[in-house]
């Protein structure tokens, strides 16, 4: 299959709804990554979807909305504070989870009973949803394990010859995935840390973060957001997380050198090894994935990367790391 790369358009838009209503997929930008979309209600294309990504069957999609109507067609017992999350938070990346509706296959949720329900802000995916009537079943649009798009080329590196069409939005401007909560005894829960912060969260009701998002899981355990539990992110570089800063991080990776070895700064970078991810967590996470990518294209052997802060999104950008590196962690 000839995979086509068109920008955002009238037309494009027309095209990707006229593959969607058939039961293709399509690669979307969206505010936060790149999505693989396909029809939510149809299983097949779904499965077309866990297929193209290599991705395990009982990982659960995440189910794309354009309009807050279309929410009780997929969802019910929508809780009040779901409700005042999603007039202050929607269009953007907080993704909410529910339980699900008929209407909602096995497929879609990873035979889970519960849905797992976005509003994106980004204008492309929204039209293409409008356009085709539908809500877009959408995982991130890598290849499983591998690092999350946040440019239509990097989907093309993924997925060259496996979808029909890409749309060009540019890049993603958030860069890592959308918050997961769920809702339990009043509470939010934060299963994936993203754009809409713990700090943000926490001015709407009492917020806890899920111990899978800092910590590994011990054999047996269920994590409560499936997608927790794989080595994930990964380049095929050896990720290290390095617990130090400026002088003494940059000391660290000169003086451990193993192989081609890579080392990611968050702030000033010299040249030579290091690369500069950015001072903000904001721009941390705008693009630690675009780097862990670029580490794979230089041939990295091994990556350093400095110990993120975890306030703000910079729980994310830690989440991610921490899978990326397998939860190894060298303190200096
Ligand atoms: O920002 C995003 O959320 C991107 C863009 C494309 O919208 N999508 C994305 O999808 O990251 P994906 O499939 O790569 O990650 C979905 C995450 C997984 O960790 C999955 O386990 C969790 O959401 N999830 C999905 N449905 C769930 C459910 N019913 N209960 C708990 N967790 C769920
Ligand atoms: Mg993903």
């Amino acid at each position: 299959m000839k995979t086509k790369v068109l920008p955002f358009s009238r037309e494009s838009v027309s095209e990707a709804a006229e593959i969607l209503r058939h039961g293709g997929i399509v690669g979307l930008p969206t505010e936060t990554v790149y999505g693989l979309a396909a029809n939510a209600y149809d299983p097949a294309a779904v499965c077309s979807v866990f297929a193209a990504k290599g991705r395990p069957q009982d990982n659960p999609l995440i189910v794309h909305i354009s309009d807050i109507d279309m929410l009780p067609l997929i969802a019910e017992d929508i809780p009040d504070i779901a409700k005042r999350l999603a007039r202050a938070f929607w269009a953007g990346p907080l993704t909410m989870v529910f339980k699900k509706k008929d209407t909602i296959p096995y497929e879609t949720s990873g035979g889970l009973s519960t849905v797992a329900v976005r509003m994106p802000d980004s204008e492309a995916a929204r039209a293409v949803i409008d356009r085709c009537g539908l809500p877009l079943a959408a995982p991130s649009a890598n290849l499983s394990g591998s690092p999350s798009p946040t440019t239509a080329a990097h989907v093309l590196n993924d997925m060259d010859g496996k979808i029909p069409l890409i749309i060009d939005g540019g890049e993603c401007r958030v860069g890592v995935e959308s918050t997961v909560v769920c809702f339990k005894d009043g509470k939010i829960r934060i299963l994936r840390p993203g754009g809409i912060t713990l700090e943000m969260l926490s001015e709407f009701g009492e917020t806890e973060v899920d111990p899978a998002v800092t910590e590994r899981l011990r054999d047996g355990e269920r994590a409560l957001s499936p997608g927790m539990k794989y080595k994930h992110y990964s380049p095929k570089a050896n990720v290290v997380i390095v617990d130090a800063h400026g002088e003494r991080f940059r000391d660290y990776c000169e003086t451990h050198k193993r192989g081609n070895t890579l080392g990611l700064c968050f702030g000033a970078a010299p040249s030579g090894m290091f690369l500069n991810v950015g001072a903000t967590p904001e721009e941390q996470a705008h693009r630690l994935f675009s780097l862990l990518r670029e580490a794979d294209e230089r041939g990295a052997d091994t990556v350093y990367v400095e110990m993120p802060s975890k306030r703000g999104i910079g729980l994310a950008v830690y989440n991610r790391l921490l899978r990326a590196a397998g939860f190894e962690i060298v303190k200096v």
